[in-house]
């Protein structure tokens, strides 16, 4: 029988206790083959409280110090977009395995750094594309794989935000683009299901929205990506919906195949909410259910724990990553520049 669980145990550290830091900081606790050792933040206090509720013996703000700790052989790091390349390379030279949020990075030659650091070190490194583990777009794979789509020719995929997400949620909106934000996930589920590169990139973006508000990043992306083997993606993202929104995201989905369609709505199930107070509709990409997490983000961190007790290869690369941000990369550029980008 398969287990969840591969046997084995990996000692676990944490960098970014943030929003999801805390993700990767409760799974590892309660994943029954890692042991949750630090958590690191440079907000000491958030550090603390963080590895007092899940377990964790040691607390620093300053990463370095984590990574001088030898019994730890596996981190994850969730800093915010335009912080990755540093702190992932030392941490792999460092000899950890290493689960980077996504984005790899926001340049490319962040994400060369990185890859070179980890074909030196020798230990894994997995990029947290985590919605592959997601039921929908994981079964498509399914499908496409076992032949009964025919080929992908194209596909629409828009990821959206409310805008509580660039002005209260993230202190670091200005530092990222929506390509590194939102559409990379996309990105990564077209990639993999049409199997090759962008090899041809067009963009428009706007600033209006957040400018007026002194945010200095764009309000939205649409994005045209022609790929090697002649699949087109068209990407669309913005995060200046309202906040009356039910949920903070919005997503929708569609692949076309010579033999196939699929339409996906990975828009959390949005209930309805009614007490003497008030009314409102409530959603959830991720939640706890009689206090353990569930779902792909939990799946996601438990694959990485799996490939380090087993030495197996994670899912998503470091190459895949590379590739990937060169993609996103050129969304930016493209944009910025009103000209096609040629990869
Ligand atoms: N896979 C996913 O679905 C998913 C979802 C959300 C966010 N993310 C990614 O996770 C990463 C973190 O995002 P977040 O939403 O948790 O952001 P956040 O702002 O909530 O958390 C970032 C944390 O990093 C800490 N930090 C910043 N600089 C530091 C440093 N030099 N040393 C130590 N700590 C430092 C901050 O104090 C903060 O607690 C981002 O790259 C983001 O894109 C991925």
């Amino acid at each position: 029988m398969a287990t969840a669980y591969a046997q084995g145990n990996v000692n676990y550290g944490v960098i970014g206790a943030g929003i999801q830091g805390e993700k990767h900081i409760e799974v590892s606790s309660l994943a029954p083959n890692a042991t949750l050792v630090a958590v690191c933040d440079m907000n000491e206090d958030r550090a603390r409280s963080m590895a007092l509720k899940h377990g964790a013996k040691h607390v620093f703000s300053d990463w370095q110090e984590l990574l001088a700790v030898d019994e730890i052989e596996a981190v994850s790091i969730a800093l915010p977009d335009h912080l990755h390349r540093e702190v992932t390379v030392a941490a792999l030279e460092a000899g950890k395995h290493v689960l980077l949020e996504k984005p790899m990075a926001t340049s490319v030659e962040d994400a060369e750094a990185i890859v070179a650091a980890q074909k030196a070190a020798g230990t894994k490194l997995m990029i947290n594309w985590s919605n592959r583990w997601m039921i929908a777009f994981a079964k498509t794979k399914e499908k496409l794989d076992s032949g009964a789509m025919g080929d992908p020719l194209y596909c629409y995929a828009r990821l959206n935000n409310t805008t509580y997400v660039p002005t209260q949620m993230l202190s670091w909106a200005a530092n990222t683009r929506l390509p590194y934000w939102l559409i990379c996930h996309r990105y990564d589920i077209a990639r993999w299901y049409f199997g090759c590169e962008a090899k041809k990139i067009t963009a428009v973006s706007r600033s209006v929205v957040l400018k007026e508000m002194g945010i200095d990043t764009p309000d939205f992306y649409q994005v045209t990506v022609e790929f090697e083997n002649g699949q087109v993606g068209n990407f669309e993202s913005c995060w200046v919906l309202p906040e009356t929104m039910p949920y903070m995201v919005d997503s929708k989905f569609q692949l076309i195949c010579t033999k196939g369609y699929a339409n996906i709505d990975p828009t959390p199930p949005v209930h309805q909410l009614a007490t003497d107070d008030g009314y409102s509709h409530e959603g959830f990409l991720a939640a706890n259910v009689m206090g353990q997490p569930v779902g792909f983000v939990r799946q996601a961190i438990e694959h990485f724990i799996n490939c380090c007790v087993t030495g197996s290869e994670p899912l998503i690369t470091g190459e895949d990553g590379l590739q990937i941000t060169r993609a996103l990369v050129a969304m930016v550029e493209a944009a910025e520049t009103g000209e096609a980008v040629y990869l």
